[in-house]
């Protein structure tokens, strides 16, 4: 039975990935950090089924990854656990590098210590194209633009790029594109969004705000994305593959597909900082405010991942709207739950 180590196991991907590697007859262990807000929430299920062994470790402590690594003698590695979002990388730069960078180094060097044959794989990011027009793939330039991209970035060039090539460890990147589930934390905005929305159809809010609505971004569904990791650590030599769709969409036409499928009927007013949503009453239900933008944004992400089709045989299998429709679905079925009322409010 192999035997697999994956860090952000409390994660979205950690989460699904767990659930796949479970399925495919592997032996997972986990690694979770002693202050994680709600370790359980995402993968209850499987650790009460008893399939996953958690192990407690931080990817800022050495000691505790060295002890993790020893536990599990892993074959593969999926070093998912990062500090992943990208606003917040601006008020915290060095939280950010000391985990995304100087983190990815303790993992790989702690990993080969204990099994220098392991196969290791490093979730980059499509971030790091920064402002490098779309469509992006593995050949296109990186320019990253926040302490999130360049951290990636660094820990890319230095821990998967030189390992490989210099000491011919293997070791993959994913360069993932956005990727999205009802398991999505919601301080990104697919998920900031399905929720304010699914609230607002149950009368629990009353409007919310975004920042940049002309944003694109190429979104998947996080459970398709888990499929091409572990692939990729099944190919004869390592190499890096961009996942993505090929599509991407603004945060405006999220919000649009997302009111839709609540049977909201929104229509945008005005311009700039004061543009809102409102609905068919005139209630405005969303606004923009300027705390919500980047100080620097990457305005267009739009992967090409013929590479990873071609050689996986990967292929995204949810597109845009029915990822939008899972995830509002997924919110407003909890959130009924939760308040105990079959009732929604909205147009009543
Ligand atoms: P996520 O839901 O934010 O999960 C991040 C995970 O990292 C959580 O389990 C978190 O644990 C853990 N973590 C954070 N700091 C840690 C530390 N110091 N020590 C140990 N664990 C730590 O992120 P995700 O969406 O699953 O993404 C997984 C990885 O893919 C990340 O590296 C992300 O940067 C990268 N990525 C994501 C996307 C995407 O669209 N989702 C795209 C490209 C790349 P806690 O529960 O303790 O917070
Ligand atoms: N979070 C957030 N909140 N983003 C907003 C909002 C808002 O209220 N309003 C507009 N946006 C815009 C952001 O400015 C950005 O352009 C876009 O929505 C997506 O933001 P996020 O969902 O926070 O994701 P991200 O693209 O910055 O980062 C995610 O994808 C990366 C891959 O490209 C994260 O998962 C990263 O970890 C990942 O590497």
């Amino acid at each position: 039975m192999p035997r697999a180590l994956i860090t952000g196991i409390t994660g979205q991907d950690g989460s699904y990935l767990s659930e796949f590697l479970v399925s495919k007859g592997y032996e997972v262990f986990g690694l979770v950090r002693r202050t994680s807000a709600d370790p359980l929430e995402r993968i209850n299920d499987i650790v009460k089924e008893g399939s996953i062994t958690l192990l407690s470790g931080n990817l800022r402590d050495l000691s505790t990854i060295r002890l993790a690594m020893e536990k599990a003698k892993p074959d593969e590695v999926y070093n998912l656990a990062a500090m992943s979002h990208v606003g917040v990388s601006f008020d915290c730069p060095d939280e950010t590098w000391e985990v995304n960078y100087y983190g990815v180094g303790r993992v790989i060097n702690e990993a080969l210590r204990v099994n220098p044959k392991v196969s290791i794989y490093q979730a980059s990011t499509s971030e790091m194209f920064g402002s490098t027009p779309p469509p992006q793939n593995e050949q296109s330039n990186f320019a990253p633009v926040s302490p999130y991209g360049e951290s990636k970035l660094k820990a890319h060039n230095d821990f998967v790029k030189q390992y490989r090539e210099k000491h011919n460890v293997f070791v993959c990147a994913g360069i993932l594109f956005n990727h999205e589930s009802p398991r999505r934390g919601k301080q990104f905005v697919t998920r900031k969004v399905t929720n304010s929305l699914a609230k607002i159809a149950l009368g629990l809010q009353e409007n919310f705000a975004v920042g940049n609505l002309e944003a694109t971004r190429d979104w998947g569904f996080a459970g398709d994305y888990v499929k091409a990791m572990h692939s990729m650590l099944q190919q004869d030599k390592p190499e890096d593959f961009v996942i993505a769709t090929g599509k991407s969409h603004s945060v405006r036409q999220l919000i649009e597909v997302g009111a839709k499928a609540l049977n909201l009927d929104l229509h945008w007013e005005g311009s700039g900082l004061d543009e809102v949503a409102k609905d068919s009453s005139g209630v405005v239900r969303v606004k923009v405010d300027k705390k919500f933008y980047r100080p620097v944004e990457v305005d267009d992400l739009r992967g090409d991942s013929s590479k990873a089709q071609k050689a996986l045989g990967w292929k995204p299998e949810v597109s845009f709207d029915q990822l939008i429709e899972m995830m509002v679905k997924a919110d407003y079925d909890s959130l009924k739950k939760e308040i105990g009322t079959d009732e929604g409010k909205v147009g009543k």
